[in-house]
């Protein structure tokens, strides 16, 4: 019954925006995620940060899934910049279900629960993304999707997940780092950093919070296990 995170998977396997050609780490990443995830069992639980799928459509990502799904554990997802797949939590709950992808569930408006411990998140806010009137209304929504998640936690304890991280060197996102402290969130996975860039990442204790960066290729590919 452990709880266990990784972001970035970034499957390809129907269409063909491999990873592999980025060599270093993501040199055979698919088999080193199987690898990786053979530390789990089906009663485990990970949580997958986002980037999950290069897939357009759900119908395009189908093989992804069903890579996921035949991998131990109950997955809980949430969205990535990179997952345009993503579609209504109706359609895409239709599409798990109709396709007996039964170890999918989707962080999305909501929290989901790990015995008493509730597991919050949303896709996040990076400073890649300009700050225009389109942007700023992108932004506020985030921020609305992660206090509702939070909300519906409750008093439970609360582990945060986003994919985009919400502090890293040189950038601090205040509204979501308030958000953190507020609603006492003790831990924060992110994804989203790859390859050179995580030298930006924040591991540590900002605030009450601690942060812990989980990208596949961060982590070689091994879901980290947080607890117990
Ligand atoms: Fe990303
Ligand atoms: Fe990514």
């Amino acid at each position: 019954m452990a709880l266990y995170a990784i972001g970035d998977t970034h499957l390809s396997l129907r269409c063909d925006k491999s990873m592999d050609v980025f060599g270093g780490g993501w040199d055979g990443y698919v088999a080193k995620l199987q690898e990786g995830f053979s530390d789990l069992t089906p009663e485990d639980t990970v949580v997958l940060c986002g980037d999950i799928s290069w897939g357009m459509s759900l119908e395009e990502s189908r093989e992804d899934f069903a890579f996921l799904d035949r991998l131990p554990g109950r997955k809980v997802v949430l969205k990535g910049n990179h997952d345009y797949w993503w579609s209504t939590a109706t359609k895409m709950e239709r599409f798990f279900e109709d396709s007996g992808f039964s170890s999918l569930e989707l962080l999305h408006n909501n929290c989901r629960l790990w015995g008493d411990v509730a597991l919050c998140g949303t896709r996040g806010w990076f400073y890649e993304e300009d700050r225009g009137e389109h942007s700023a209304r992108v932004f506020q929504r985030e921020l609305i999707r992660l206090e509702a998640s939070l909300k519906a936690a409750g008093e439970r304890e609360k582990i945060c997940f986003l994919h985009y991280p919400p502090v890293s060197q040189g950038y601090r996102c205040d509204e979501i780092l308030e958000l953190l402290e507020r609603y006492r969130v003790g831990l924060c996975c992110y994804g989203h950093l790859h390859g050179a860039s995580h030298r930006q990442a924040i591991c540590g204790t900002v605030g009450s919070t601690e942060f812990r960066l989980v990208s596949a290729d961060y982590l070689g590919f091994r879901p980290m296990r947080l607890r117990p």
